[in-house]
């Protein structure tokens, strides 16, 4: 008993330690442009976060698949966004960095997890309506049921928080739905997640249409700024970005067009919206579109510089990801014993 005592101590000691780290997940596709939004509204705030965190990030190839996308084109893709993963500072040795398609447990759970989603929540998702409208019956299946896969995501990895910008609130709160279903009808086996959404940077928009989402997959190349811009490419794109009618730098919600170019400096600097207001009080547009393009290139440049050694050297990031797989491999798994036995399959294995 008394030799316990202090063994028990330390146990509590190191569960405690091991508690304040909070569990962390997120991922992005690998499809289109890597771009502003993405840095400011989701990796920027990852690696905010990292060391106070058990961090797990994805490149999340699988969910790609419903864009229909060329297979080799893909496969660039894939590295190619581990490459501004590593480049914008999400540091291997410091989390946990892997492809989704190379841990098979994704798509198994998003299996099982079909059987405690229900059509009607699937029909309700934002994302499915914008990116189904038109299609009719010939939309995919893969658009329809991609936010169960993104919820096996999650919590595959016992995830507490899932930062993400806004327009991934609604599958996060779903992926809670699905929990709680699962918990209630099988016994408590995964966490509940949250969103993690940041005021600043969340939502983006396009710089030539404010009322758009600044996107991946925008055929217009104004609309955003991607990290494979070149410096005059990124001044051109800001100086061109249209604006609302008036004189000073003042956001609100009838000048949308400023509120985002707004937003965007005050991400890259660190400001509040009213303290970018006040730094540029007095001064005309031009002169702040100046200023705004000049400290996005400062921001970008040694990034995009890190991103072309990278792709010098693809197996130096092949290489993290093989590693990053085997890791998430044995965490993924793990949980799926305990999922398989909770629904009753796989038992009589050989
Ligand atoms: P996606 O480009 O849709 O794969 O999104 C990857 C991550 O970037 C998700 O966390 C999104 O919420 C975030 N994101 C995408 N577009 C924007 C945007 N325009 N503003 C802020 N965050 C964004
Ligand atoms: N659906 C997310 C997006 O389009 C990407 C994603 C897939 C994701 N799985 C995830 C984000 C798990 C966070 C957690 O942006």
């Amino acid at each position: 008993m008394i030799t316990d005592a202090p063994r028990r101590a330390e146990d509590q000691a190191v569960t405690s330690e091991a508690r304040q780290k909070v569990k962390v997940f997120s991922g992005i596709q690998p499809s289109g442009n890597f771009h502003l939004g993405n840095y400011l509204g989701a990796v920027r705030n990852w690696i905010k976060q990292i060391d106070r965190s058990d961090s797990v990030f994805c490149v999340v190839d699988l969910h790609a698949l419903s864009n229909n996308p060329d297979s080799t084109l893909l496969k660039q893709q894939v590295l190619d966004l581990a490459g501004s993963y590593l480049a914008s500072g999400i540091d291997p040795d410091r989390c946990l960095l892997f492809v989704q398609s190379h841990v098979p447990a994704h798509t198994e759970l998003q299996w099982l997890l079909n059987s405690v989603t229900q059509f009607g929540e699937l029909t309700r998702m934002t994302q499915f309506k914008d990116k189904s409208a038109g299609k009719g019956d010939s939309v995919s299946a893969a658009i329809f049921s991609y936010p169960v896969l993104m919820a096996a995501d999650i919590i595959l990895y016992d995830t507490e928080e899932v930062p993400v910008g806004d327009d991934q609130r609604q599958h996060v709160e779903l992926t809670r739905d699905i929990v709680n279903r699962f918990n209630r009808r099988y016994g408590e086996t995964f966490v509940l997640p949250k969103a993690d959404i940041k005021t600043e940077g969340a939502r983006i928009m396009s710089l030539d249409d404010p009322t758009e989402k600044m996107s991946k997959t925008s055929p217009r190349e104004a609309s955003y700024i991607a990290f494979s811009d070149p410096p005059d490419t990124i001044r051109k794109k800001i100086r061109r970005a249209v604006t609302d009618s008036g004189e000073t730098i003042e956001g609100g919600a009838d000048k949308p067009a400023l509120t985002n170019l707004i937003q965007i400096y005050g991400s890259f600097a660190d400001l509040t919206t009213s303290q970018v207001e006040q730094h540029f009080e007095g001064k005309r547009y031009g002169e702040f579109k100046k200023d705004l393009a000049e400290l996005v290139v400062e921001k970008l440049t040694p990034i995009q510089g890190e991103l072309e050694r990278l792709r010098r050297d693809p197996d130096y990031v092949a290489g993290v990801l093989r590693e990053g797989a085997a890791r998430a491999n044995t965490i993924a798994e793990k949980k799926m014993e305990l999922v398989r036995e909770r629904m009753g399959i796989g038992s009589f294995k050989p």
